[in-house]
């Protein structure tokens, strides 16, 4: 671990750039950040120009993500117009073109040239709102209207920019199956395994609501660059696809608190929301969490649920993941507080093997080591 007071051990840093050099290899995946963070490690070890915009960082550079901090940063200049060298090389790897060597000297020269815009940018998280991470939810909130018969009221904790909030706005084709709008700007493609989700089942969603720690305020453009900064140049489907659904949400924005998790779900929860079926709902979170707020989370929903009635039935539904490969999609319902593991499905929704019915024990715990799969 890196001392929290001291900067990163450059060592650290450059075995956290080959870790997501390796994740960025298969998972996704991507040649081209894969070879742009292996580059960045050999730097990092040769005290190039990207060690030294590093080495007064201070931080966890796996837990932290600064691999992604960085390459999200060299991401947004591209994207704003600053870098048309390195926009070539990008441009050419995102149209299936393969990468070229020479995107690592141009890559090199940016960090060197702009340390003093990119280095401010190391200091913020990494912030991501992925889409298609609603091809894997959507069966959930289909179940509970299912099984309840009863309108949703949606709640979200992490909702980032609110992208998957407004799911019910996108058209899906998901393998075999269609639902949803087809005249939606916003259209998810996933690969589908299994039996269908219930997609024919009567839905209306009454209300939608969310918290994030830091919302994205999508009428700021900059804000809006920084979300696209985080998704990686090779992959253009979910560039268009972002940008599409923050159209759609712009067009009718869903209310984000400003907000803990922990502090906004004390008042939702707080009473039961007759003829409602309340579900609350979250995406690649919980990892953000400390194991405090996690217990708090977790007590405040048990809560609600002891509260919870055939009337005001209550439901949480994750999409998170302790694994490389993929996450779990998972339903707890109150009254009962039965939880059933629905499907499991790649990171960024890109496919998902639905269950049905499998039953599970619960949600695991953080593991002492961060999984290498893309989790922003
Ligand atoms: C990886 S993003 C995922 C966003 C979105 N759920 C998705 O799946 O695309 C994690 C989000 O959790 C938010 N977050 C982190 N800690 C939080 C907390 N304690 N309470 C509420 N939101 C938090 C972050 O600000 C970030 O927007």
């Amino acid at each position: 671990m890196a001392d929290p007071a001291g900067p990163a051990d450059l060592r650290a840093v450059e075995a956290a750039f080959r870790q997501q050099a390796e994740a960025c290899a298969d998972q996704g995946p991507s040649p081209l950040y894969a070879l742009l963070m292996e580059r960045a490690a050999d730097d990092v070890a040769a005290g190039g120009p990207v060690a030294r915009l590093l080495g007064d960082w201070r931080g966890h550079p796996v837990l932290d993500a600064l691999s992604m901090r960085l390459l999200g940063a060299v991401h947004a200049e591209v994207l704003a117009g600053r870098a048309p060298e390195l926009a070539r090389h990008y441009r050419a790897a995102g149209e299936g073109g393969g990468v070229d060597a020479a995107v690592w000297p141009a890559f090199r020269g940016l960090v060197e040239e702009r340390a003093d815009v990119l280095r401010p940018r190391l200091d913020r998280q990494v912030q991501t709102n992925e889409v298609r991470r609603s091809a894997a939810l959507l069966g959930g909130f289909l179940e509970v209207a299912r099984s309840t018969g009863l309108p949703l009221r949606v709640l979200e904790i992490g909702s980032s920019a609110g992208l998957n909030l407004v799911w019910d706005r996108y058209a899906y084709r998901l393998g075999p199956h269609r639902w949803g709008d087809p005249s939606s700007g916003v259209r998810i493609e996933s690969d589908w395994e299994g039996p269908p989700a219930a997609f024919d089942a009567p839905l209306e969603v009454a209300s939608r609501e969310g918290c994030d720690l830091s919302p994205i305020d999508l009428e700021d453009a900059e804000a809006r660059l920084r979300l696209e900064s985080f998704i990686w140049p090779d992959h253009p489907e979910r560039l268009a696809l972002m940008r599409a659904a923050i159209a759609e949400v712009r067009r009718e924005p869903p209310t984000i608190r400003r907000a803990r998790a922990r502090d906004w779900l004390a008042e939702a929860l707080a009473e039961p929301a007759p003829g409602r079926a309340t579900v609350l709902f979250q995406s690649v979170m919980w990892w953000y969490l400390p194991e405090s707020e996690r217990s708090a989370v977790s007590g405040i929903v048990e809560a609600a649920g002891a509260r919870a009635s055939a009337a005001a039935p209550l439901a949480w539904l994750r999409k998170e993941g302790t694994r490389v490969e993929s996450t779990d999609v998972e339903l707890r319902r109150w009254p009962g507080g039965e939880n059933r593991k629905l499907a499991e499905s790649h990171w960024h929704g890109r496919w998902v093997r639905w269950l049905g019915d499998g039953r599970i024990a619960g949600m695991g715990s953080r593991p002492a080591t961060w999984p290498r799969g893309p989790l922003a």
